[in-house]
């Protein structure tokens, strides 16, 4: 089955439901700005890449059935579209890099008649798509450069197809070392509380035909330990100039295993997610998420004593000098991570 996660079909937006998943496969078609803020929101859509996409496709949303009168009045509109999708979720840059990019798409063809800047702006969302596709593939030819036959690689939250639109960042090395015969075994951490690692990266292996095992996430130590884990791979939601990384809550301790362990951490993530105006970590805001997702199983049945407190903040940062090098759509990133980076995605802005 191929599986595209995000699409444009019949003049409305078409997303993989991700809640559904692994229960239902289902698509659903979003033809409201507020409906794709709530999708992003309660995650239906997910996801630093997919994100992106969506974003691009939302503006045009937003402005199609403009009446402005002129391209002054047709920006504001689109600046409130964009301040509004922008306030669904904080963390993930390829949502704001989308955002831009409609609103420099949109001041390129500033001088066009209205209807054509609003056709500008639909296909410079295809654009986005499109280049989504071309830039995970080159991840994972990248990538999979480091990965050996045999390898067992860990894995955390889901940074595959569902996360991108048709083949992901960490599992982008996956898909390709398969497709190189490379024969791996992966470990999907569940990644609470909403269990992308179970729900989805899970689901997508093993319909990808490949050896993956699920974990709670606290046995992730005992693996290593064990000598059963080669190499970690996880994805980014934005990355400092520094290298500094924020990802999924819980990539930290992993990123922390692996020095103790002496074992390589990867992350694999396209230039769009870096954020070179932010000089390190303690830039990036991060996501509180509400506290029903820790308090229930997946919302549903409670596990917490009522009333107690929690924090559920939805990624953490991974510091540069933990991560053995940056998998880019432009080539591999190593240390001395600020020259390097500067030199393949761009300098500080
Ligand atoms: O909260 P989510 O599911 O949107 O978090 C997603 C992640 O943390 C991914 O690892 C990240 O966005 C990279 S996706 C290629």
């Amino acid at each position: 089955m191929r599986i595209q996660t995000v699409d444009w079909k019949n003049n409305k937006i078409k997303i993989v439901d991700q809640t559904k998943l692994p229960a239902r496969f289902e698509h659903i078609y979003i033809n409201e700005l507020k409906k794709l803020w709530r999708a992003i929101k309660i995650m239906q859509v997910r996801g630093a890449p997919a994100l992106g996409a969506v974003a691009g496709l939302g503006v045009y949303l937003g402005i199609r059935s403009s009446r402005a009168a002129n391209f002054s009045e047709l920006e504001k509109e689109l600046d409130g579209v964009i301040e509004y999708i922008g306030s669904s979720r904080p963390t993930a840059k390829n949502l704001f890099w989308g955002l831009k990019r409609m609103k420099n798409a949109a001041l390129a063809n500033k001088h066009l008649e209205l209807t054509k800047i609003k056709q500008a702006l639909l296909k410079e969302a295809k654009n986005i798509i499109e280049e989504d596709k071309k830039s995970s593939r080159s991840i994972g030819r990248f990538g999979a450069k480091l990965i050996k036959g045999g390898d067992k690689v860990l894995t955390i939250c889901n940074a595959g197809i569902l996360a991108t639109i048709d083949y992901g960042t960490a599992l982008a090395l996956i898909y390709r070392a398969k497709e190189e015969g490379k024969h791996l075994k992966v470990f999907a951490c569940e990644t609470r509380p909403l269990l992308q690692g179970a729900r989805l990266t899970a689901w997508e292996l093993k319909k990808k035909g490949i050896d993956v095992t699920l974990i709670c996430d606290n046995t992730a130590a005992a693996l290593m330990q064990q000598g059963l884990i080669d190499k970690v791979i996880a994805g980014a939601d934005r990355i400092a100039f520094n290298g500094d990384t924020a990802n999924k809550i819980g990539t930290f301790n992993l990123a922390i295993l692996c020095k103790y362990h002496k074992i390589p951490f990867y992350i694999a993530a396209p230039a769009s997610t870096f954020d070179l105006s932010i000089h390190s970590g303690k830039g990036i805001p991060i996501e509180e998420r509400p506290p029903q997702e820790v308090s229930r199983i997946l919302l549903k049945a409670p596990v917490a004593a009522q009333g107690v407190k929690i924090f559920n903040p939805a990624f953490d940062i991974t510091p540069h000098h933990l991560i053995t090098a940056i998998i880019t759509d432009r080539g591999i990133i190593r240390t001395p991570y600020k020259k390097n980076i500067a030199g393949v995605i761009g300098g500080l802005k």
